[in-house]
């Protein structure tokens, strides 16, 4: 009974499109030197990286997620950040936004396989590196076995790990791997390493444990490998064409990005391997996908593929989405983490994702992939600028040869013969590989019931439809291509399109053809079943979408996505997103009708058996402009008379910090609780009338500032300090970033009473942990340096006065707004006057309303545009219907658009945004400032 309720389960997933061990039923997770087996059966494992964390809309997880199935990806590498869950020690939430239960579900009903990376350290240039900013008062140091560090992440591991183990491939979940920690590379613990995994089994977790090392598979990996904190399959993390995205031109500047074979019984795993970039010179996101493009795609992905044999792929990022609220490490990026991936912020599909398409399908319907040897290469172009790098499968003898040209010299050309020993014969056929690219030619592949003996076009997926083979194959728009398939006698073959040359000798058909558009050839008779071969180019194969349904595969083309299809009687339907013009469906010839989403679409059937019919255009989208804006001033902190006796006492005089205050009473927010957003100062002193200075020092991390009064008189701003993640152990990071000097103006000072000064500290997020020292991420935020002379201060401090339940504990600081509530929706802000466009020194907050009602069944992402040119006098927080989602201005990056995601904001409904906006001087405020849409298509579900 339990068997045939496993094999009716695993019936139910092939039904649905997913991976075959990707379903209701427990599977088994095993592996050799080639590659992963669920069941037995051999996996490429195909991922992209995504964090929710950065998507605050779990229903568009959903939407993310079935993109990354659509373009053939069979798993999603999801990082687990502590930071996000826990407020404070012992508190911990996993409700909405946080709800992972949700997310590893979803995953699992968008058919893919999930690596589970809970840290407990991750990196991700997120703040803190994913530890909570109360690790930071934790004694011992962060990454090690120290007992204080120990009780803290153990305290996380033992909530995140029963949810992953309830969701493993082993109880019919996605989880097929845990991954152990993130680039534990440096300043490492084995006993620490050791733990982590000790206490994921203790949890029932059993599938294989992994690691991403980094750099060169340079550390434990190999010297660990036995040993204490040894992990079954370690991996490496490449990134070759790494973070300056000014210069997308530059061609693997970190190497070739080939991933080692780190073991002789585990497959090659390519960990994280770059498919995108932070933008470190802060080019703007598209230039990031410029530098990570579809050339770099196609020679630095197969060439990994084919020279090393990698089985294992995981590429970072998938979708890299936004740091909202205080989520970003402060030193490498800013709100936005579009990461130039494949899929953008706003989750539109680019070039990139294009790319990926045609080699994930390829990598998921040619199975001998799964298990190669390397080989002499067997094709050998006559052209020097081609070279060749060839592996084939041990039991079918399928040989995979990469051609690639590595640059275009000045002189040379980009056409070549190549002189090929299949193993189904030699022969002589025309190929071209432009400079910066790479092809993996197939050859003695049963593709289906045919017998591929060669291809000069590289396959992008095949499938039986309607008891005929259909096979998708593409080269360069312009290129020579030649495809030989072996028959037992001379076959019928008919173009249906294109320019095709068809030959027959000794059992070989020959066709000869330019890729240009869509060619289309049928081939019948020859003692095979039927062949409708589709001969495209790379932009024509890219516009196929794959999909399974219960009587089996189909192709659809001219839609903008494809998330499921599924067929009874004579319709095929499809859950598919459209933007009008043609589409044209492949499927058995007992369909006729088309249903995408609701909608029925009028097809008529082509010579190639096919169904063509054509798609609506959207409705247009109708924003309003946004006007109506109403301010109010705030800072009530720098007043002497404000009430700050219910503030925290500031008087600590030791700290867990590595680095020592400057000053006593200890100021440094973290050490009062106060972990992240904007934190105040109040330090009341009783003048002896010779002071004429105050000297403040503050850390913030990059960008931030300070802005202080006395009695109420602003006396100005000043730079907080800053570390750049530099990487280098021996460099410790500087936590002193010099003094601010604030001359106390004349009349100001009240001798022999009460002086209060009010500091407003940044704190634009925690540092990572890179290299596990501790130095960089402990390092305070807030002040650490306070002098007036030699008076002595009494000082209360006040950052967030909790966490928002909804939003929770990265959305706000300790504004007065926020702690009033100014940003959420339901503040009335009736009394508030309208805002004129010059504000003062200090903290104006900006409010204003609209209304949206966007047509229904689109998706037609919104985003908020700041024009004009921001101010580096002023820096904006961004709330939308409360949630603080951005930073704009004070020069913390180029980013002017900021993605209002759904969800978040009402599509159907009454929008709130608040711009909390703080000023160094007085300035004209930001603007003008509008909503925009990043796409719009039909949603057919
Ligand atoms: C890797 C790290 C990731 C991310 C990436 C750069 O070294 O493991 O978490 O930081 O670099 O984006």
């Amino acid at each position: 009974m339990r068997r045939l309720l496993a094999v009716f389960l695993v019936l139910l997933c092939v039904l649905l499109g997913a991976p075959a061990g990707v379903g209701a039923a427990a599977h088994e997770v095993t592996y050799d030197r080639y590659s992963l087996k669920v069941d037995g059966e051999r996996l490429v494992l195909q991922s992209a990286e995504f964090h929710y964390f950065r998507l605050p809309s779990p229903e568009l997880w959903r939407d993310v997620l079935e993109k990354f199935r659509a373009a053939g990806f069979n798993a999603v590498s999801i990082y687990f950040s502590w930071a996000y869950h826990s407020p404070k020690p012992g508190v911990y939430d996993f409700t909405g936004v946080r709800d992972v239960d949700r997310l590893l579900r979803t995953a699992r009903q968008a058919g893919l396989y999930v690596i589970a990376r809970p840290g407990p350290y991750i990196n991700a240039e997120s703040t803190g590196g994913g530890l909570p900013a109360w690790v930071k008062t934790v004694p011992g140091r962060a990454r090690s076995s120290a007992p204080g560090y120990q009780a803290a992440y153990r305290e996380w591991l033992h909530r995140i790990n029963p949810i992953i183990a309830r969701h493993q491939v082993t109880d019919g979940g996605p989880v097929i791997l845990y991954n152990a920690e993130n680039e534990y590379q440096v300043n490492t613990d084995a006993a620490y390493m050791q733990d982590i995994q000790d206490q994921a089994r203790a949890a029932g977790i059993d599938v294989p444990i992994t690691t991403n090392d980094c750099c060169d598979a340079g550390s434990w990996s190999s010297t660990w490998a036995t040993g204490p904190g040894a992990v079954q399959i370690p991996g490496v993390d490449d990134y070759p064409q790494s973070f300056e995205c000014a210069s997308p031109e530059v061609w693997g500047p970190w190497g070739e990005g080939l991933t080692e074979r780190l073991r002789d019984d585990i497959p090659v795993f390519a960990a994280e391997y770059q498919a995108g970039a932070i933008d470190l010179g802060n080019a703007g996101y598209d230039r990031c996908r410029e530098l990570t493009g579809p050339a770099y795609m196609k020679y630095f992905y197969k060439n990994n593929l084919v020279t090393t044999g990698a089985t294992m792929f995981s590429y970072y990022m998938g979708y890299g989405g936004t740091n909202w609220g205080w989520l970003a490490q402060p030193n490498d990026v800013y709100t936005s983490y579009d990461y130039g991936a494949a899929i953008t912020e706003a989750r539109q599909l680019t070039p990139k994702y294009d790319e990926f398409k045609r080699q994930s399908y390829f990598l998921e319907a040619v199975a001998p992939l799964a298990k190669t040897d390397p080989l002499t290469s067997p094709a050998v172009p006559d052209n020097p600028a081609l070279t060749t790098t060839a592996r084939a499968n041990p039991d079918t003898g399928t040989q995979f040869v990469l051609v690639k040209h590595a640059d275009r010299a000045a002189t040379g050309t980009d056409d070549a013969t190549l002189d090929w020993a299949a193993p189904d014969g030699r022969h002589r056929v025309p190929v071209r590989v432009k400079g910066r690219d790479a092809h993996v030619l197939v050859a003695g592949y049963d593709l289906g019931a045919q017998r591929l003996v060669l291809s000069t076009s590289e396959i992008m997926t095949h499938a039986l439809i309607g008891g005929r083979d259909v096979a998708v194959l593409y080269g360069t728009a312009g290129s020579p291509g030649a495809t030989i398939l072996r028959y037992g006698s001379r076959p019928v073959v008919k173009v249906l399109e294109g320019d095709v040359r068809a030959s027959y000798t000794g059992g070989d058909l020959r066709l000869d053809y330019t890729h240009d558009g869509l060619a289309r050839v049928l081939v019948t008779g020859g003692g095979r079943r039927p062949l409708l071969l589709l001969l495209g180019t790379d932009e024509t194969a890219a516009g196929f979408w794959r999909a399974e349904t219960g009587s089996g595969p189909v192709l659809v083309r001219g839609t903008e996505l494809v998330r499921s299809a599924s067929a009874s009687g004579d319709t095929l339907r499809l859950a598919a997103d459209t933007a009008g013009g043609p589409v044209e469906a492949f499927a058995g010839p007992a369909v006729r009708r088309l249903r995408i989403g609701t909608e029925d679409v009028r097809v008529a059937r082509t010579p190639s058996g096919s169904l063509l019919g054509a798609t609506r255009v959207p409705e247009p989208v109708r924003l309003p402009a946004l006007t109506g804006w109403r301010s109010r001033a705030e800072a009530p902190e720098a007043a002497p008379g404000f009430d700050d006796s219910r503030w925290t006492v500031a008087d600590h005089t030791t700290t867990v910090s590595p680095h020592p205050p400057k000053t006593l009473p200890v100021l440094y927010a973290d050490d009062y609780g106060y972990h992240y957003g904007n934190v105040w100062y109040r330090g009341h002193f009783t003048a002896a009338g010779s002071e004429t200075r105050i000297d403040l020092n503050a850390v913030t991390g990059l960008r931030g500032n300070y802005l202080v009064w006395l009695n109420g008189r602003y006396l100005g701003s000043a730079a907080g300090g800053v570390e750049a993640d530099s990487g280098d152990a021996s460099t410790p990071p500087n936590p002193d970033p010099g003094p601010g000097h604030f001359d106390i103006p004349a009349g100001v000072l009240k001798p022999g009473a009460d002086n209060v000064i009010s500091v407003l500290v940044a704190n634009m997020g925690h540092n990572d942990d890179w290299i596990a020292d501790d130095l960089r991420f402990k390092q305070p935020r807030g002040l650490v340096a306070a002098t007036v002379g030699g008076t002595p201060i009494s000082w209360r401090i006040q950052g967030s006065p909790g966490t928002d339940p909804l939003r929770g504990p990265l959305n706000n600081g300790g504004l007065y707004g926020e702690r009033t509530g100014w940003h959420l929706p339901t503040y009335p802000d009736k009394s508030w006057k309208a805002a004129s466009s010059e504000l003062p020194p200090g903290v104006t907050w900006l409010r204003t309303a609209f209304r949206l009602d966007l047509p229904k069944g689109q998706d037609a992402p919104v985003g908020l545009r700041f024009g004009g040119d921001p101010s580096p006098a002023y820096r904006v927080q961004i709330f939308l219907n409360g949630w603080n989602v951005g930073q704009y201005g004070g020069d913390i990056g180029p980013q002017r658009d900021f993605v209002l995601p759904a969800g978040l904001l009402d599509e159907h409904g009454t929008n709130t945004i608040a711009l909390a906006v703080t000023a160094e001087q007085a300035v004209a405020g930001p603007g003008p400032i509008s909503l925009f849409t990043y796409g719009n298509v039909r949603q057919g579900r």
